[in-house]
């Protein structure tokens, strides 16, 4: 099947020259090339990628009109940093983006990653409100920078041998009188939260607390923090996950889909928070980055033009009836669950999750698990995907379930 021979060497090679401490989610796949909703592997075979680069690679691999507009940034201008100097695709980044989020009179702060997103959401909240203090949800995943890390507790492996973290962290379930007495008994700047829990399990914030929360946050002044990094940009069949609750959030942390894998990330907050935030208190030398811009603009562009949000539930929903249709049919399968292009299917059980991830590798479909143990197989393909892609993954699917 495989070319081992190349795959070898080039395994050889990985493991001389990179550090140890890369998890991957396959021993022996390496990719060349990519488009639309395809990888091509080294030894020129073609793959069906149901991951998205873990849901990031929002309008497909290498859509022409981002690769364009990258391009085009490319020849003009890689680099100056905003603190040297204004630049066109900074701005008019931030202007799109104030017309899709839930939040009116957004202002944007740009970065490049998730965790460097999450960081600035805690650093504003904290120097915006003056108080230590955050609240973070048990099972969260919010990046693995020493901020973010403090806050993440979705896989206990991610925070051992760091400790200890930022101090003044609490960690809560979703218990609405907890976060009360939490709000009550401590210096609290804000709350964050996942309103999908992504490396948690696909786990959805039950609605009614998501309200509850909102609503104390609003009592009390507490700023409430969205972690939309991984649920933004039309993933759950909304612009915003946000939206499925019906709040306006104080903050917002947002990257993966933003730029269709070019590297970047944002934290967008409501103007009477941000304008709290001096000028100097946060920065960085390649936020924001030109090129990076060039392809949110154009990614936003794509997902507007080709309707993807509305495609993103459309399909959602279907590849969830049918996923469903084959939890009736095989036990193994626990529960399936999600909304829009991203949707989860519980195993309940890690080497069976494994086995199913490596029969469809094999079969050409590239599937990643998720959730605290590795239980979970997530279906995250871009959010361009058509109807007759998401059975031909679901037929592989099957075949692999017949083979376990
Ligand atoms: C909800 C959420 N927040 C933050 C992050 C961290 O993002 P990054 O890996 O880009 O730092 C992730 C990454 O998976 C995520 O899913």
């Amino acid at each position: 099947m495989y070319n081992y021979k190349q795959m070898s060497k080039m395994l050889e090679r990985f493991k001389k020259a990179t550090s140890p401490v890369l998890g991957r989610y396959f021993e022996d796949f390496a990719v060349d090339s990519a488009k639309g909703c395809y990888l091509f592997s080294t030894d020129g075979k073609k793959y069906l990628d149901f991951s998205s680069g873990i849901a990031s690679t929002s309008t497909g691999h290498c859509h022409p009109q981002v690769v364009a507009s990258a391009q085009k940034q490319l020849k003009k201008l890689v680099h100056i940093c905003i603190g040297v100097a204004l630049y066109e695709p900074y701005i008019k980044l931030a202007e799109e983006i104030k017309k899709i989020v839930p939040i009116p009179d957004a202002l944007s702060f740009f970065c490049q990653s998730g965790s460097e997103a999450v960081e600035s959401a805690i650093k504003l909240a904290k120097y915006a409100a003056k108080k230590p203090g955050i609240i973070a949800f048990q099972g969260a995943f919010h990046g693995r920078t020493l901020g973010a890390l403090s806050v993440t507790t979705s896989k206990m492996k991610y925070r051992d041998g760091y400790e200890p973290l930022l101090n003044e962290i609490y960690i809560s379930n979703f218990d609405i009188k907890k976060v009360e007495e939490l709000i009550k008994n401590h210096s609290i700047a804000g709350v964050i939260i996942e309103p999908i829990l992504g490396e948690g399990g696909y786990v959805m914030a039950p609605r009614q607390f998501v309200l509850d929360l909102h609503k104390l946050c609003d009592e009390t002044g507490t700023l409430l923090i969205l972690d939309e990094v991984q649920t933004g940009f039309g993933r759950t069949g909304k612009w915003f996950a946000v939206e499925h609750f019906g709040i306006v959030p104080d903050i917002m942390a947002l990257a993966k889909g933003i730029a269709s894998g070019f590297p970047f990330g944002a934290c967008v907050g409501k103007k009477e928070v941000m304008d709290k935030w001096s000028p100097g208190a946060h920065g960085s030398t390649f936020g924001g980055n030109p090129i990076g811009c060039a392809a949110a603009i154009a990614t936003i562009g794509v997902i507007k033009k080709q309707n993807l949000v509305k495609n993103s539930a459309k399909l959602g929903e279907y590849l969830k009836k049918q996923l469903q249709k084959l939890q009736q049919k095989f036990n193994a399968i626990k529960d399936v669950r999600g909304v829009g292009l991203m949707i989860g299917v519980d195993f309940g059980d890690s080497a069976v999750v494994k086995k199913v991830l490596n029969g469809c590798l094999k079969e050409k479909l590239v599937l990643i698990s998720t959730g605290g143990d590795g239980t979970v197989i997530r279906f995250v393909p871009p959010l361009i995907v058509a109807k007759a892609q998401i059975d031909q993954a679901l037929k592989i699917f099957e075949k692999v379930l017949c083979q376990i």
